[in-house]
């Protein structure tokens, strides 16, 4: 285990030479209110100091160092130009206050990027506002709640969510002050249409739906579902994480949605913003877009402006006007690879997952073994009724072979579930060698079960005491001598 920085610092080391404070001290505040001794810092030389980070970033396991087949987290590569792209100082150095008659470049990236949005999902307006996926879902659903109240129907208070949603699909709905009923799958893996229809009525307000669902298979009965929720007065919700599995090949508006978001780590190769830093940005058909949070940038005969009186909208969700790197990013992407190479790219994941599909096919179960969209899920099947060994031990194991596991545990309605997505950028061979430490892993199962259920055995840090961790956590670490 390594050391905390903490723990190697030594008494008078250090990497830097203030030189003397020009401001008197003392001067404006009472003695009362000074600090008697300096700050707690750890005392380390210049080198010690890039050695311990170095060594540190060394440890740490993203795109960038290997395979990451986290299915519906979409841990996509993320393509160096988008990082040139926002290092630009004309775009690094503005400020969200500055007029916007000095940032009309920046605006005009906006706009385009709100343009695009809509013509990949076939809606008629975006707001790039929201941070993460799960909050373009609050705004989305903020917006169906605002269209129900000015249309008087209040009493839609029901929100349908398939039993394949992500867990934040009902959070939301709960959020927004909606009961939540789930809707069963059927043997297919896709929604049970006849359950569907059973559960329309005029208290409910719509349907969230993720298509491909989070399976990795598309929902080919959408059509007869948005019949269904529309015809009861309700509204369809699409959860665009999945969106990745059929960008420029089908197009939520046109399939009966009536919001939409995206995020744009999974669909636009921007980094993962972990619930947070990052953009899931949300689109209406024109019937919901005066609900739209506030501001929205608007092209006039003066150039760009922000349009802020907007008297329907749900408000402003977010500081300002949204992650603005993260949108600059998600434009350069989109121009770097251009129409066909956003669908390319879609296909790519595709093909991809289909192809691990195929090559893991009698090694492990699978569930749903049907063409599927950019991920798929696999099981340990036999693996665990006859050697016990379970999901989490072939995920920890993946690790001592230099892999991230997949998804774990999801979706809920597959028991021991590895939901794997490829994406496009991984070359055959990248996910060949995966394939070859698959196999090995379940012969590893078959010999020496034992072993699997410790694993794993060359990482830093070894098994975990999962549970134990979210039940009692230990939030601080009291290093020895401190
Ligand atoms: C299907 C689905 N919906 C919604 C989300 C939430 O997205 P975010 O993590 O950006 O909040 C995820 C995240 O993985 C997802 O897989």
């Amino acid at each position: 285990m390594s050391k905390l920085i903490f723990e190697k610092s030594v008494a008078g080391s250090t990497s830097f030479r203030l030189p003397p404070s020009e401001v008197p001290e003392g001067l404006a505040l009472p003695a009362s209110m000074l600090c008697t001794e300096g700050p707690a810092l750890p005392e380390i030389s210049e080198v010690e100091t890039v050695r311990h980070f170095v060594e540190l970033s060394k440890k740490a396991y993203g795109v960038d160092t290997g395979f990451y087949p986290l299915g519906s987290c979409t841990m996509k590569y993320n393509p160096k130009i988008n990082e040139w792209a926002a290092r630009l100082p004309g775009l690094a150095s503005i400020h969200p206050l500055q007029p916007v008659d000095t940032v009309q470049g920046a605006l005009e990236i906006m706009h385009h990027l709100e343009r695009i949005l809509c013509e990949v999902t076939g809606m008629d307006q975006f707001s790039l506002q929201p941070a993460a996926g799960a909050h373009g879902e609050l705004a989305g659903i903020l917006m169906m709640k605002a269209y129900f109240a000015k249309h008087g129907e209040t009493q839609r208070t029901v929100m349908l969510v398939p039993d394949s949603a992500h867990g934040t699909n009902p959070a939301t709905a709960n959020m927004a002050g909606y009961k939540v009923v789930q809707i069963k799958s059927d043997a297919r893996g896709r929604v049970d249409v006849p359950s569907l229809r059973a559960a329309m009525n005029e208290q409910v307000a719509g349907i969230m739906l993720t298509n491909p669902n989070t399976l990795g298979l598309f929902e080919d009965e959408v059509a007869e579902i948005a019949h269904i929720v529309h015809s009861g007065g309700g509204l369809l919700y699409y959860d665009g994480a999945n969106a990745n599995g059929m960008v420029g090949v089908a197009r939520p508006g046109d399939m009966g949605f009536d919001v939409a978001h995206l995020n744009l780590h999974k669909t636009f190769g921007t980094p993962h913003g972990g619930g947070g830093p990052g953009s899931g940005p949300v689109g209406v058909k024109a019937r919901l877009a005066e609900f739209l949070p506030v501001p929205i940038v608007r092209q006039g005969s003066d150039g760009y402006y922000l349009e802020c009186n907007r008297p329907h909208s749900i408000g402003q969700m977010l500081a300002f006007y949204g992650n603005f790197g993260v949108l600059v990013r998600a434009y350069a992407y989109a121009l770097a690879l251009g129409g066909p190479g956003l669908r390319e790219a879609g296909e790519n994941a595709v093909l991809n997952a289909n192809y691990l599909r195929h090559k893991l096919r009698g090694v492990y179960d699978i569930p749903f073994d049907t063409l599927c969209k950019h991920e798929f899920v696999a099981t340990p099947g036999k693996l665990k009724s006859e050697c016990g060994v379970s999901t989490i031990d072939i995920a920890k194991r993946l690790l001592d072979y230099g892999y991230h596991p997949p998804t774990v545990y999801f979706p809920l309605i597959v028991p021991e579930a590895m939901l794997i997505e490829p994406t496009e950028t991984e070359t055959k061979e990248r996910l060949d060698v995966f394939v070859e430490v698959m196999v090995i892993i379940a012969k590893e199962a078959r010999e020496n079960a034992e072993m699997l259920k410790k694993a794993p055995s060359l990482t830093p840090v070894r098994r975990v005491d999962e549970v134990g961790a979210a039940r009692k956590p230990i939030l601080r670490y009291k290093a020895e001598g401190l």
